[in-house]
């Protein structure tokens, strides 16, 4: 009997051979509270496009993927308003270590692949230096297909790219309040994007986010 079942298993999975699992990797928990003032964070904001060639830590990075997209509501609502809080978003990051996503309901990371991604970003953005040289690239992709029962597919695409905006100048706020240089980069091949970073066809790139230390 067991045999049997060991058989049909070892047949199912030369049918079905089972998906590598990304990675899962944690990154340390949000600080809720800053030290400057939203005020004075807004003065400060400016796109930067030069970095110091230094990494970002895991708390600089869990802090930016966190003003992005976190969850803070026990009902699963997060840091940037969504419309009808369905979520079109997914944000990603790639760094010399590898190629992540970010998971909101458990805070952590996904590591979709150990290369470093961020030259293919770089001729795919039309070779604009703040992406090759950023320790960090953060991606905000959307997914349609989230909000087309509720809005239809043309509304449904206009408010995916406000939310994106609204993930990211989360993002680039967060980065001055921790003293980084950042830059939103709109300007880039879609499909060489999609591409360089194997995403689903369904996800869209709508922003590059280079970050790294200020000079
Ligand atoms: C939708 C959008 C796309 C942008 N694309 C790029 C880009 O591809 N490369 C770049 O260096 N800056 C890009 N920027 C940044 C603008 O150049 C920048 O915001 C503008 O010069 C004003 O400067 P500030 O951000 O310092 O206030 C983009 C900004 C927005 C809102």
């Amino acid at each position: 009997m067991l045999r049997e079942r060991t058989d049909d298993i070892r047949r199912l999975q030369v049918i079905h051979p089972p998906k590598p699992i990304a990675a899962e990797v944690t990154i340390p928990p949000p600080m809720r509270k800053g030290l400057v003032s939203l005020e004075e964070i807004l003065c400060r904001r400016r796109s930067v496009r030069e970095f110091a060639d230094r990494p970002l830590t895991d708390e600089q990075i869990g802090q930016l993927l966190w003003a992005a997209q976190g969850i803070t509501d026990p009902q699963g609502l997060r840091t940037a308003p969504s419309a009808g809080a369905l979520y079109a978003l997914e944000t990603y990051m790639a760094t010399a270590n590898g190629f992540y996503k970010y998971i909101p309901e458990s805070h952590r990371m996904e590591r979709q692949s150990v290369e470093d991604l961020r030259r293919a970003l770089y001729l795919a953005a039309w070779e604009q230096e703040s992406v090759l040289g950023a320790a960090a690239v953060f991606v905000i992709v959307a997914i349609y297909s989230r909000l087309a029962e509720k809005y239809g597919e043309e509304r449904s695409v206009r408010y995916a790219h406000l939310e994106a905006g609204h993930a990211a100048q989360n993002l680039l706020l967060q980065a001055a309040a921790l003293g980084l240089a950042s830059v939103p980069v709109g300007a880039f091949r879609d499909g060489q994007v999609q591409t360089a970073l194997s995403l689903p066809w369904e996800q869209t790139p709508l922003y590059l986010i280079p970050v790294g230390a200020a000079t």
